[in-house]
């Protein structure tokens, strides 16, 4: 049986009290399934907390990172490196499209970000913008997010996302895990997770709200 990632990635959103409100909602009501793996990415203010009550309460989900240093620790001020990141994460996004933007994360960036991340056994969920973007070595789990998906309401299609599923496979092997992600929400999470080529979801916005996700989430138990 595949795996099926239903990823939420919360951005620059929410406070550590409304994002242990989150959890106390949706921590309770997630099945366990082995292979549905839900993931949550707090901001780095929050993660600390989110990942005590996922563990205190065994709450069958994982932790991750939105992004993180592309150096070791040391003298770097304002960073976060994935030395300290491990102890509460599992995973961590790298490439996120909003990151290469705003702040810098070229191609040459998330590679050293990328191996930061896998020297620290961290799961790197790397993101692709389209066919055509690099991916360092070594990667098995990626998110195809065409930037005009992001936020837009206005999602690509299952098709197109399996052709780029496809594509990916085939430059990294059969093995490598593909993602979708943009504007994904309760409605149309099916039609992307009934895709044999693809393995789960990236879900932003609609992650915030706790029954939102919940929503989506119990689809991928359903399937
Ligand atoms: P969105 O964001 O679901 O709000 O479109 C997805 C993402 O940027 O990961």
């Amino acid at each position: 049986m595949k795996n099926i990632w239903i990823v939420a990635n919360w951005k620059a959103n929410k406070t550590i009290k409304e994002a242990l409100d989150w959890l106390e909602i949706v921590g309770p009501n997630l099945k366990g399934q082995d292979n549905v793996k839900v993931v949550v990415c707090p901001n780095f203010l929050a993660l600390s907390e989110v990942k005590q009550q996922v563990l205190v309460n065994s709450y069958p989900m994982l932790v991750g990172c939105q992004s993180l240093s592309r150096f070791s620790k040391g003298a770097y001020t304002g960073e976060v490196p994935a030395e300290y990141l491990k102890e509460l994460a599992e995973l961590a996004i790298i490439g996120h499209s909003e990151r290469r933007q705003n702040f810098g994360d070229s191609d040459e960036v998330v590679v050293l970000q990328a191996e930061q991340a896998k020297s620290q056994s961290l799961k790197v969920l790397f993101c692709i913008q389209d066919f055509a973007t690099p991916i360092p070595d070594g990667i098995k789990l990626v998110a195809f997010e065409p930037i005009f998906a992001i936020g837009t309401g206005n999602p690509d299609t299952p098709q197109s996302a399996s052709e780029v599923a496809k594509a990916v496979k085939q430059k990294l092997g059969t093995q490598t895990e593909v993602l979708y992600g943009g504007s994904v929400n309760s409605q149309n999470v099916l039609s992307f997770l009934k895709q044999e080529l693809l393995s789960g979801v990236l879900v932003g916005k609609a992650s915030l709200d706790p029954q939102e996700f919940l929503s989506i989430a119990s689809q991928a138990f359903r399937l």
